[in-house]
């Protein structure tokens, strides 16, 4: 058994998870954009993912901001050789959680319409999508606008831990 655990962003965490952007996304966002989100804006919040025996190491991480009541994942990435393995599911339930707790009661997002893991996961998780912006994305893809209302996830009435410890097989 592995046990993980999801905590906040530091900027010594910053180039990893520039590189993992890298690996999984066409249009990465950079180091500086990263250090500005952490630094800059007070909107948002960035949490971590690591084998709690290795801290330092990243395996995953997501964003969201805070805008009145509602959560903007802003990012939502796992490194590629831990893909599959319920990490993704871990860090969008932290990011819920979160946001349940620091008086959102709605999170949306958008998600390329061709990214089928993504929008498993999303979909499994209670987001539904509400509509499209065509060529949103490079390469003229469109992409699908998801909401998650609060009442709708079994999720809601728990309480919120930014640092916390999650376990997986
Ligand atoms: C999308 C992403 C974050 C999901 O994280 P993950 O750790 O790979 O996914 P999980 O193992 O937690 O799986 C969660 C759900 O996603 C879906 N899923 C996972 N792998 C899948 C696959 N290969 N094919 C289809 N659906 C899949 C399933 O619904 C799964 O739930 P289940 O295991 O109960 O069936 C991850 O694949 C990733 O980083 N992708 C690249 C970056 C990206 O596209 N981010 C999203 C931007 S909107």
């Amino acid at each position: 058994m592995v046990s993980y655990e999801i905590r906040s962003m530091t900027e010594q965490d910053i180039p990893q998870v520039a590189q993992i952007e890298k690996l999984v996304f066409p249009t990465p966002w950079s180091e500086v954009a990263f250090r500005s989100e952490l630094n800059d804006n007070a909107l948002a919040m960035y949490l971590v993912l690591t084998e709690e025996t290795a801290p330092d190491t990243i395996l995953g991480y997501c964003g969201v901001w805070k805008i009145f009541d509602e959560g903007h994942i802003t990012n939502i990435a796992v490194t590629p050789e831990y893909q599959g393995k319920q990490l993704g599911k871990m860090l969008l339930h932290a990011i819920m959680t979160w946001a349940w707790a620091n008086e959102m009661n709605h999170l949306t997002l958008e998600v390329r319409a061709g990214n089928t893991v993504a929008i498993n996961l999303y979909k499994k998780t209670g987001f539904v999508e509400t509509g499209i912006r065509p060529g949103y994305y490079s390469g003229n893809e469109d992409a699908l606008i998801m909401w998650l209302r609060r009442e709708k996830t079994a999720l809601s009435e728990q309480s919120a831990h930014v640092e916390q410890s999650e376990q997986a097989t």
